[in-house]
């Protein structure tokens, strides 16, 4: 058997998938709250620890030939990261430290081309060249030559490693989408007119870093380093192979637009500096531009010589890139219903499964709920499905569980305090504690507010404020006391933005975006997170609901955002959270035209109004 750390990312769900195919068996080592999508449905053991505690590794090492390290914290962005030193260089240097004392026959280090020195353009780089802390570009590539070095010094006091230092990795199974790499083809793959630089560097196909790996932890010599290396390739060509396959014929083609090198550092500083602020994740930097000028002239002839290594073509590996993210974009409310389904075997030889993560999602008989209770069951959390539809509750719950998900349904009216308690009630009789409460629950009413029915708006109040904050005043305390949970709340760009003939509906989303926030920054620093997701229109039942409380009146709403759509916010507002974001992205602009144009508004919107009630 084989332990694998890190398997759940990129390349360890490469590495895994490859190992699986050859018949081996494999031990994986994750994190407690690690998200598992990339081991989704693998016939893999589970255990649950951290490469930083001894005892942990100890456990985990126990009974295996070959330890693959994969674990650690890539990042781009300039500055002193502590948590990724503390991961990459400790945690490497237990790893290989506890392996030696564990007797594992042989551990596979997976270092990095930058983790080597630099020597000038036009010199190969081959295995010759030393790991060099000194003269690393950014923190990341210090942290990987530190690391590397640590494991060298494990060598010399006994252990059997061998390391591999890949040039750029690119290719299918980034389930996380964490590689810059993968969003920039997933960006380029959307027809139309991209800016880009120019540059050129070595990227090497993802699965050929799993094949090295294996080919490594047999054939390699100990205390040897093996570049894995693949094709040099222009950023224009990649951007080529990328249309090639991603375009449907007929399209308008679109293509690149390159700036020149200036421009584009003064965007990369920019752009680090607005990820810095928002904490959102970042395409490029200064230190990934500074990479595609770098030397490249990378020499991979020892691999293929001592280990029989044999890399693909580029093609082929933007070809499969392109399916690969096209299928992931294409079954998003079913993604993995199909052949990866549960997040773990339900038989296996799991030796501790991991503990079911659980999510409330209220509003889950329809729209935006339903949509985010599918995806939050394919990515393994046992969904508690709340609204008060029971039909289309348990319908929804079958749909889960068939896909190898796991529902519970708790049908109940949000307006009524005995509907929230009831929420409440049921995850605590679960036993789990709950991980994610997204708030969906909502409706709207359109039409002057001197007509609303005054029963409507104690409703609207009721379900999309109070509930909303009953909720998550009663979850906080333990999410609080376990370190760890994370609350969406479903509001709306009419949230920033006073909405005339919406009036209430509009007071309650700034309601939903005011408590947000608040309480995003009293929670910093605890583990829990409150975030809000801020939708355009949507193409749900929600406009039907309207109708309905609004007596007939019909709403112009020309262009809408699918369910889906705001689902991938969700998620990514799970795997990164932040105070809100906009679907789309360009509602952004909304709070500075209240704050810009807001007067001109007050003026004309009676004006609007009128005409539009004449035409309705
Ligand atoms: N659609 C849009 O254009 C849009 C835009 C921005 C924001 N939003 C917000 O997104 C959220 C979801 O809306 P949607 O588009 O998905 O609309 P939807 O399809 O009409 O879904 C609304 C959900 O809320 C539930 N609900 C309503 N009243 C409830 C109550 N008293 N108790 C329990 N559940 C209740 C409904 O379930 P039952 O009827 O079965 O109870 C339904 O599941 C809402 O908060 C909405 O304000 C929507």
């Amino acid at each position: 058997m084989v332990l694998v750390t890190g398997a759940a990312g990129h390349v360890g769900s490469a590495l895994v998938r490859e190992l699986l195919s050859e018949g081996v068996k494999v031990r994986t080592l994750v994190l407690p709250d690690e998200e598992l999508s990339g081991l989704n449905g693998l016939d893999v053991e589970i255990v649950q620890g951290n490469i930083l505690d001894r005892d942990a590794l100890r456990s985990a090492m126990q009974g295996i030939d070959v330890v693959y390290h994969l674990a650690g914290i890539v990042s781009i962005l300039p500055g002193r990261n502590d948590l990724m030193r503390m991961v990459n260089v400790v945690g490497t240097a237990s790893v290989a430290r506890v392996a030696r004392e564990s007797s594992v026959r042989r551990m596979v280090y997976v270092s990095s081309i930058h983790a080597l020195a630099r020597p000038p353009r036009g010199t190969p780089i081959d295995e010759s060249v030393p790991f060099d802390p000194h003269s690393a570009a950014g923190e990341y590539d210090q942290t990987k030559a530190e690391a590397s070095l640590a494991v060298l010094a494990e060598v010399e006091r006994g252990l059997d490693a061998v390391l591999l230092c890949p040039t750029g990795i690119i290719g299918p199974f980034d389930f996380r989408f964490t590689s810059a790499l993968a969003n920039q083809l997933r960006a380029w793959m959307k027809p139309g007119w991209h800016v880009t630089v120019n540059g050129q560097f070595d990227f090497v196909d993802v699965r050929d870093v799993g094949r090295a790996m294996i080919l490594a932890g047999r054939f390699g010599r100990r205390g040897e380093t093996y570049i894995v290396s693949g094709e040099r390739i222009s950023v224009g060509r990649l951007f080529a192979l990328v249309r090639r396959f991603a375009e449907a014929p007929g399209r308008h083609k679109g293509g690149a637009i390159l700036v020149p090198f200036g421009l584009a550092m003064l965007a990369a500083e920019l752009a680090t500096i607005h990820a810095k602020l928002w904490k959102c994740p970042v395409q490029f930097t200064r230190y990934s531009l500074e990479t595609l000028v770098s030397n490249s002239l990378i020499d991979g002839t020892k691999a293929r010589r001592d280990l029989g290594y044999q890399p693909r073509p580029m093609a082929d590996t933007v070809r499969d890139t392109v399916g690969w993210l096209r299928e992931q974009a294409a079954a998003v409310p079913s993604r993995r219903a199909g052949a990866i389904r549960a997040r773990v075997p339900d038989r296996g030889p799991s030796r501790s499964r991991p503990r079911p993560r659980v999510a409330v999602v209220t509003g889950a008989s329809s729209g935006i709920g339903a949509a985010t209770a599918t995806r939050l069951g394919s990515l393994g959390y046992r969904v508690v499905l709340v609204a008060r539809r029971e039909d289309r509750l348990q319908e929804l719950a079958a749909e889960i569980r068939r896909a190898g998900g796991a529902a519970d349904v708790v049908a109940v009216d949000l307006s009524d305090p005995s509907g929230i308690r009831a929420v409440y009630d049921h995850v605590t009789g679960i036993g789990e504690g709950l991980d994610v409460l997204v708030n969906s629950a909502g409706f709207g009413w359109y039409g002057y507010a001197s007509d609303m029915p005054v029963q409507t708006v104690g409703q609207m109040v009721a379900v999309n404020s109070s509930a909303l904050a009953q909720l998550i005043v009663l979850f906080l305390p333990q999410m609080r006391a376990r370190g760890r949970g994370c609350i969406i709340n479903v509001s709306s760009i009419v949230g920033s933005f006073a909405s005339p003939w919406s009036a209430l509906y509009s007071a309650t989303k700034s309601f939903a975006d005011t408590f947000t926030r608040a309480l995003y920054r009293e929670l910093r620093g605890t583990g829990v997170s409150v975030c809000a997701v801020r939708p355009g229109p949507v193409l749900t039942e929600f406009y039907q609901t309207v109708s309905r409380l609004s007596e007939g009146r019909s709403i112009p709403v020309e262009r809408f955002t699918r369910p889906e759509t705001v689902v991938n916010a969700i998620v990514s507002l799970l795997r990164k959270p932040r105070p809100a974001v906009y679907v789309p992205r360009a509602f952004a602009v909304l709070p500075w035209l209240e704050l810009s144009l807001g007067w001109l508004f007050d003026r004309m919107a009676s004006l609007l109004l009128r005409r539009q009630a004449s035409v309705a």
